[in-house]
Parts: structure tokens; C-alpha cells; sequence
């Protein structure tokens, strides 16, 4: 009875409801944008398609996470003292044996203390262990270069990933260009407070990138980048709900309820040439600068930053086909969802924009690095974008869309 009080303590308590996606809203977004055999759906037809189309998407987690034992297994330093894999001389690696040997001691290693271990081991539990990693491995560089095409003949990445795993990875650059998103709509008088804020899938740094490190403790970063932006810019200090369907964000967010300050590491490779603008932003982050864990590797500058935990709160929420049914007063000012919509389709994205249009306030706004199909039924419009470049070698783009209700 204890431990059920205690965890009840810890569990962030979201008072709103959780609804499936009302079909009287997204009747237009049928008729505009569904594909032929969802056209005519009835509400009873709608309801069997987004009930299938939920349980596909969780089931996606489930190879983001293997994408990202994969991640682990080629750049991780906390389980063995062997170099990181490259991409540019993947190959050549492989063949000196480094892969095999870096797979052996991702094996060997003791799981006690280190998260990432731990976790990887449970998606090996019950299977043959070496040969499973390799098939993953395979999977992923064959996805990696499926996208690379994709991305090379579309000239953009839009719709290369709506049927890959999703994964969780995080870094702080997206929030860099929130900032600078925030800042520009500020500057045109478009949003003069933000009492409440709402990030759609936060993630957690894993270590899913070439540039990603696994020293210290899983974190999580754009509940408080977001919040500080808002609070720097004199915007208010909002409360901030977390809406994701990894029961590894949620749980993460849940631990927030009993600490009263979060640190956050901020690993930066100096081979990689940020822009001035992206540097300074890195090196201001965050309310007070502490003490950072030392990177055990060469190139890398480290910084670390305390950040006070806001009123937060979170919910299991399938952006896709959910929405949290919320009075006026509790409706958001401010939504973001960056890294995240690229997962979809275009006719999910547009089901995920009118979700998001229902819990915006009026005149409130969503911020997404995607740029979606806005059906003509949905209650939003594109208000403006601002185009970030992160880092000049190698060339890093992108661009904040400001979606207005
Ligand atoms: C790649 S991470 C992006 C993290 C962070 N927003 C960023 O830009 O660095 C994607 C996040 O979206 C969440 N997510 C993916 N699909 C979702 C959905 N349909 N509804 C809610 N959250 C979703 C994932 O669980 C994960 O937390």
C-alpha cells in the first residue's frame, strides 16, 4: 500500500482527458486528404482504422529501440575503451575487426549502474544474442542508405522515415531553432505570453547519432530549453505538459515530480563547425552553468547546465490519432513538436495537425521543423517559418514552421 501511495507521489498527475481523436473534427480532413478507401469512412470505420493505426505505431518503438542498441554499439564509450566506429571508414573498420570487437564487449559488459546497458539487455533478453545485434546492424545501414537516396532524389526528407522505427533521440540543436522561432514571432508582436506549453514527443538522449555520446545519464532536454526560452524572452513561465507515446519518455518525465533542479550535459564534437549563432545559444543555455562530467574523448568541448523543474506534468498520447480534451482556460499557448511529425504521412500528419489545433487556444501556436498539409476544415494556419542554419561544415538546415489556431 506504501509503495502504491509512493509511486502515486512520483506519477505526474494529468487531471484532462485523453480522447480519441473526435470524428466530427476530421470529417473535412477525410474528404481533403484521406486516401481513397478512407474517404467515405463512417465514425465506426474511422474508429477501427485509428485503433489499428495506434497499435502500429507503438509497435514502431520497438525498432527505434533497437536502432538505437545499434547507435550504442558503434559510438558508445561507457562499456568498452575501443575506438568509435565512423561512417566515413565504416567498412574498412569492420574489416580490421573493430565492429566484432566493439560487439563483444557490448556483450561482456556488466549492466549494474549504466542505463543504456541495462535497457539494451532487455531487448536481448531470450534472444541469440550476437547474431540478433548483426541482423540490426544490417537493417540499419541498409535503412541509412535507403534514406540517403530517398532524401538525395526527393531533395528533402519528407516522407523518408513514415515507415521507420521511431526512435527517441534528442539533441539540443531543434531548440536552438525554437528559440530562434520565438524570438522572431515576439518580434512581430504575434505572441505576447505563454502561460501554458505542451511538447509533443521531448525524447531522450540516448546516443542515436554519429555526434552522440552515452558519459553520462539518459536526459531529456526540450521541456526545459523550451521553458527557458519562453522565460528568457519575458514571454512568462509556463507550465509544461508532455505528451508521447514511449513509455520511456513518460517514465523519465515521472521522476522530475520529486527533484526540485535538473542538470543537463551538453557534449559538443568541435570537429563539427556550429554557426556563431548555434554556438552562443549552446554556450548561454540554461539558467546556471555547473560543473560538467568530463568526456572521455578527444573533440569534445562539455558543458553542463541546472535548470529548476516547472510545473510539469505528462500523458501517454498518440498525437496521431489522440488529443487531451481540455476547457478553454487549460487549452495551450504554445505547442511544440520537433523530430517527430517526419514519423508520419502526410494524411496522419494532417489527423496529428487538427489533434494539435484542438488544444491550442486561440491565436496560440505550434512550432514544428516540418512542414504539414493543413487541410482547409482544420482551424490553423501557416503563419510564417524561420530558417536556421546549425552548422556550416558539414551544411546543417532547418527550418521552424509556425503553424497559428
Ligand atoms: C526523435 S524524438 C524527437 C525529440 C525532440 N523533440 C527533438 O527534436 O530532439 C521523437 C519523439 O516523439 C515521440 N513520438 C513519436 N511519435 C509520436 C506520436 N505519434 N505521438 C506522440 N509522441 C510521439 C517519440 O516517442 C519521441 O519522444
Amino acid at each position: 500500500m506504501r509503495a502504491f501511495l509512493l509511486l502515486l507521489l512520483a506519477l505526474p498527475v494529468l487531471a484532462a482527458d485523453r480522447v480519441a481523436t473526435p470524428y466530427e473534427s476530421i470529417r473535412g480532413v477525410l474528404q481533403e486528404l484521406a486516401p481513397p478507401e478512407l474517404k467515405s469512412a463512417d465514425a465506426r470505420a474511422f474508429a477501427a482504422w485509428a485503433k489499428d493505426k495506434d497499435s502500429a505505431i507503438r509497435a514502431r518503438l520497438h525498432q527505434g529501440d533497437l536502432d538505437s542498441m545499434v547507435n550504442l554499439l558503434f559510438y558508445g564509450t561507457s562499456f568498452t575503451a575501443l575506438p568509435r566506429m565512423t561512417l566515413e571508414n565504416f567498412a574498412a573498420e569492420t574489416r580490421a575487426g573493430l565492429l566484432r570487437a566493439r560487439l563483444d564487449d557490448l556483450l561482456k559488459a556488466s549492466p549494474v549502474g549504466n542505463e543504456r546497458l541495462g535497457f539494451v539487455k532487455t531487448l536481448l533478453a531470450g534472444k541469440d544474442a550476437g547474431p540478433f545485434v548483426l541482423d540490426n546492424v544490417q537493417r540499419v545501414l541498409k535503412e541509412k542508405i535507403e534514406i540517403n537516396a530517398q532524401i538525395a532524389q526527393q531533395d528533402s526528407a519528407a516522407n523518408a522515415f513514415s515507415t521507420r522505427g521511431v526512435s527517441l533521440d534528442t539533441t539540443i540543436l531543434p531548440n536552438y531553432a525554437v528559440d530562434v522561432a520565438l524570438r522572431e514571432i515576439q518580434a512581430r508582436g504575434l505572441l505576447r505570453s505563454v502561460a501554458r506549453a505542451a511538447i509533443i514527443g521531448p525524447g531522450l538522449d540516448f546516443i542515436d547519432k554519429e555526434a552522440g555520446f552515452d558519459f553520462y545519464p539518459l536526459q531529456t532536454l526540450q521541456p526545459f530549453a523550451v521553458h527557458d526560452s519562453v522565460r528568457r524572452l519575458g514571454l512568462g513561465t509556463p507550465s509544461v505538459t508532455i505528451l508521447d507515446i514511449s513509455p520511456r519518455v513518460i517514465a523519465h518525465i515521472a521522476t522530475l515530480r520529486t527533484r526540485t533542479s535538473y542538470t543537463i550535459q551538453l557534449p559538443r564534437d568541435t570537429t563539427r563547425s556550429w554557426t556563431p549563432a548555434a554556438l552562443e545559444y549552446w554556450k548561454t543555455f540554461g539558467p546556471e552553468a555547473v560543473d560538467p562530467i568530463p568526456a572521455p574523448l578527444k573533440n569534445v568541448e562539455t558543458r553542463a547546465a541546472r535548470f529548476p523543474v516547472p510545473a510539469i506534468d505528462a500523458a501517454d498520447l498518440n498525437i496521431v490519432g489522440q488529443q487531451l480534451r481540455l476547457k478553454p482556460e487549460e487549452k495551450f499557448d504554445l505547442i511544440v513538436a520537433t523530430n517527430i511529425l517526419v514519423y508520419y504521412n502526410p494524411f496522419e500528419q494532417a489527423l496529428a495537425l487538427a489533434n494539435i489545433a484542438a488544444m491550442l487556444k486561440p491565436g496560440g501556436f505550434l512550432l514544428s521543423n516540418d512542414q504539414l498539409p493543413v487541410a482547409p476544415s482544420v482551424p490553423i494556419r501557416l503563419a510564417g517559418q524561420s530558417a536556421v542554419t546549425y552548422s556550416e561544415q558539414p551544411l546543417t538546415l532547418d527550418t521552424v514552421y509556425w503553424y497559428q489556431r
